[in-house]
């Protein structure tokens, strides 16, 4: 019997807070104008003091979840993309594992900086296909906004907040993930970075003094690079999957500029109807424009059950990857869920195996000491 991994359920988190090009104006020498027609971005989100990767990313699970009829309970895997995540460890994952109170999920994060939620939606689809799990649920969270330099007009102007996730389930009707290629460039891993804070240059005054901790990168490189990897992925995977351009309903493309998007168009010969663009509304949000331009196009009923969909990314590493799906939805036997009680559980079960953490570590201590 074969197995398909159907994406059955997707949510967003966007924080409130909207940063408008005219705030940008007041921030850095630019103009909306100047962003407006380079970028095609007029606005974007920030994190509130108190939202974190993880807490974004949470509540996008929660969301998927809620859609899908899924109790976190029942999740197997947890993977969070990430280009800003909450540590370099623990995993952000594995923290968002503990705030849903995903109790019996394996939980790991995926780094390929924006390309990350199209390779780790092919990693749980895989795992799912190969009868290793049956549930997952795939999150893109960021909060670039702070890694970025905002006295940098060249970069500041660009990023924005917010996750997107998936749920993905094991199905015998056919659907879901079709099709994925995953390709990187390590040649170019220079040109999009962020320099300091690994191991190769750990922070310290001066990686601080000199601005290190902030996003580095060269702006046209990485346009040229995109140009031409959005194109040739999108072939490439519908190629893979033994069909053609024709047969597709709608791109997903990783939201950078909407020039990129137009180019890729061009390539493929495709009106820019057949692509979702939210950039306008919330900039790059790195590893979540994916699934939030996903959430945006099925709750306006461009994307709807039995549509081929392709989801198109690139990113630093230089990493890029396309992956083909046949949108579904929910399974026939969803269960109405609630999830602010799977929350409230969550918070006292991980207070409860924090608590019993700290006896036994003083109890064992005692007995060591011979008490
Ligand atoms: O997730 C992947 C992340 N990255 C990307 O996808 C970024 C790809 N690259 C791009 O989107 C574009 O290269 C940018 C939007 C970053 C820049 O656009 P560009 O058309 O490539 O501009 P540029 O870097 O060639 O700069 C043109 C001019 C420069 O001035 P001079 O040297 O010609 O006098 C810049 O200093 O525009 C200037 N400039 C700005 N002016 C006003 C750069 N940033 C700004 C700004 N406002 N914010």
């Amino acid at each position: 019997m074969s197995r398909y991994a159907h994406i059955t359920g997707w949510g967003t988190a966007l924080p409130e807070h909207i940063l408008t090009n005219q705030d940008l104006e007041q921030m850095v020498d630019t103009t909306d104008e100047w962003i407006v027609t380079r970028t095609g971005i007029r606005e974007r989100r920030i994190a509130a003091p108190d939202q974190t990767t993880a807490t974004l990313a949470a509540d996008a699970a929660v969301a998927a979840l809620k859609h899908a009829g899924v109790k976190p309970t029942d999740v197997d895997l947890i993977i969070v993309a990430s280009s800003t995540p909450e540590h370099i460890f623990p995993a952000t994952a594995s923290i968002v594992q503990d705030m849903i109170g995903a109790s019996r999920a394996g939980a790991f994060d995926l780094s390929a900086a924006c390309t990350g939620f199209i390779f780790a939606l092919n990693m749980a689809a895989q795992a799912i296909r190969s009868g290793s799990l049956d549930t997952a649920v795939v999150i893109g969270s960021e909060t670039i906004s702070r890694i970025v330099n905002w006295q940098d007009r060249n970069t500041c102007i660009l990023f924005g907040d917010g996750a997107g996730a998936f749920v993905l389930q094991a199905s015998e009707t056919p659907g879901g993930v079709m099709e994925a290629v995953m390709h990187s460039d390590g040649s170019g891993a220079d040109v999009l970075m962020l320099p300091a804070g690994g191991s190769k240059i750990p922070t310290s005054p001066d990686t601080v003094a000199h601005g290190l901790h902030y996003v580095y990168m060269e702006g046209r490189p990485v346009f040229r690079f995109a140009t031409r990897v959005m194109a040739e992925g999108t072939r490439e995977v519908v190629k893979k999957a033994g069909l053609s351009l024709e047969d597709i309903d709608l791109i997903i493309p990783h939201q950078a500029n909407y020039r990129i998007l137009e180019s890729a168009a061009r390539g493929l010969k495709l009106p820019m109807d057949k692509f979702v663009v939210t950039l306008d509304r919330y900039g790059n949000t790195s590893t979540a424009s994916i699934p939030i331009a996903a959430a945006e196009a099925a709750a306006e009923g461009r994307l709807k059950p039995g549509d081929k969909v392709v989801f198109v990314g690139f990113g630093g590493g230089l990493t890029w990857g396309a992956l083909l799906a046949e949108w579904t939805g929910p399974l026939p036997d969803r269960e109405e869920i609630h999830p602010e009680r799977y929350r409230l559980w969550a918070r006292l079960r991980s207070s409860g195996l924090r608590i019993r953490r700290k006896f036994l570590a003083a109890t064992t201590r005692e007995k060591e000491l011979g008490g």
